[in-house]
């Protein structure tokens, strides 16, 4: 076999070819063996940014990146394996309710999850809100969780995907995050590696997400369907709106709050709806419904039932956590500051600006501006308004929740700024899901 020169393959991607298997795995594999440079690495990836992957290439790099690390061998629980994955908004706590909600409906949910980073906050974060709940679990106490309550929900270890956490501490220090190919690869290398025979991707779109603009969204939602299928996970997508906050809590432990109030049959409509839609998906990919709508009529009567509360409170009882936190979430401490910001003006809110409330969780020192920091669970906001609500001056906007009185400040300035008002109503709002990318589409 010719050796193969690094430096030919980035040349062959700058100029826009398609690399063979064999050239991803020598220069992708070489990284992860310490024989290719950051620098040689951190070239090709700004090569693909610019230039894109073919069908062929982005599968070898999935399976190079899958295979770099643990597979979890999941086949001898008795039921379909079903995992879903958002691309992060402000306020989404779906994977708090779905998760339980979806095991209680016949699934077992191995769910590896992310920690919040930027405008957007992570699954980690908010179930560490609950008083002793561990997400740093090895893979044995993950399986045996799974096992005995159908749910387990950890962080992505050293062993699951190694080549993708490489890559993407590169990519953060290059400006290359946002590539759809490279995205794809990576949020599936995470979620394959569960041994899954099903995926539910929630790909936002609007101002609140990630990628913000529709046919960014929808490109990556057809990039990660294609990919999860030919590699025989039945995979769908829904593509979901992300102009306003999701419910009405943002802040770690407000949310993992109101995700409790929704296990109770008491979550705001839009929550609830799409997590039963969200869950609808996950039953039908595993095979349990003819149809995602008949799911979602399951998850919507077991929702109102409460029928989930039990599996939750085993769950956060079996990874350390208070169990009694799900029937009384008014045990997540609460931030000893909080305030209520008031309208100044009538009008109609026009606006609720998810980024402005989720780098305001940041600023009130709740989120992370790089990865090594800790946070505050208890800080937050907590709205009173929804887009199209006509308001006099005096109503309510909103709750702040600060640890400090200077916070408190801090956050009603905030508050204030992303509830925009204005003397016409806003275009009705549109649906939650706007678009559904079927497993074979
Ligand atoms: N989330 C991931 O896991 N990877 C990316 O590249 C972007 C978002």
């Amino acid at each position: 076999m010719t050796r193969l020169l690094p430096a030919r393959v980035i040349e062959k991607k700058r100029r826009g070819g398609e690399l063979t298997r064999e050239e991803v795995e020598g220069v992708f594999g070489g990284f992860l063996a310490g024989n290719v440079p950051d620098y040689q690495m951190a070239a090709l990836l700004m090569a693909v940014h610019f230039r894109g992957m073919g069908a062929a290439e982005l599968d070898a790099l999935l399976e190079l990146m899958i295979g770099s690390g643990a597979v979890l061998d999941l086949s001898h629980l008795p039921g379909p394996r079903v995992d879903k994955h958002s691309t992060g908004g402000v306020g989404d706590k779906t994977s708090l309710v779905l998760a339980p909600l979806a095991a209680e409906l016949g699934l077992f949910v191995p769910m590896i999850s992310g920690r919040g980073l930027g405008h957007t906050a992570g699954t980690l974060d908010k179930l560490e809100a609950i008083p002793g709940f561990r997400t740093h679990l090895t893979l044995a106490e993950f399986r045996s969780v799974l096992e005995e309550v159908g749910v387990a929900m950890m962080g992505q270890t050293e062993e699951i995907a190694p080549l993708d956490r490489r890559l993407y501490a590169l990519r953060d220090a290059t400006a290359t995050v946002p590539s759809i190919p490279l995205i794809a690869a990576s949020i599936l290398s995470k979620k394959l590696a569960e041994g899954l025979q099903g995926l539910v991707l929630d790909v936002k779109a609007g101002s609140g997400a990630f990628l913000p603009a529709v046919e960014d969204s929808r490109d990556l939602a057809r990039t990660m369907t294609a990919l999860g299928n030919a590699r025989g996970v039945r995979t769908v997508a829904l593509l979901t709106g992300m102009e306003a906050p999701l419910g009405r809590a943002v802040g770690n432990g407000l949310e993992t709050r109101e995700a409790m109030e929704c296990l109770a049959g008491r979550g705001p409509e839009d929550l609830s709806g799409l997590s039963c839609a969200l869950t609808g998906e996950m039953l039908f990919v595993g095979g349990l419904v003819a149809d995602p709508g008949e799911g979602g009529r399951l998850a919507r009567e077991a929702l109102a039932e409460g029928r989930a509360i039990p599996r939750m409170a085993r769950l956060v009882e079996r990874q350390g956590g208070d169990p009694r936190v799900v029937t009384n979430p008014g045990l997540i401490p609460l931030a000893p500051e909080r305030g209520v910001v008031t309208a100044e003006v009538a009008g109609f809110v026009r606006e609720i600006l998810p980024v402005s409330l989720g780098y305001g969780v940041v600023e009130l020192g709740g989120g992370r501006w790089r990865m090594e920091d800790d946070l505050d669970p208890r800080v937050g906001f907590v709205l009173a308004v929804r887009t199209g609500d006509r308001l006099e001056p005096g109503d309510p906007l909103g709750e702040v929740h600060a640890a400090d009185v200077k916070g408190l400040e801090k956050g009603r300035r905030i508050l204030r700024g992303a509830v925009v008002l204005g003397p016409e109503p806003p275009a009705p709002r549109l649906p939650l899901v706007r678009e559904r990318i079927p497993p074979l589409a």
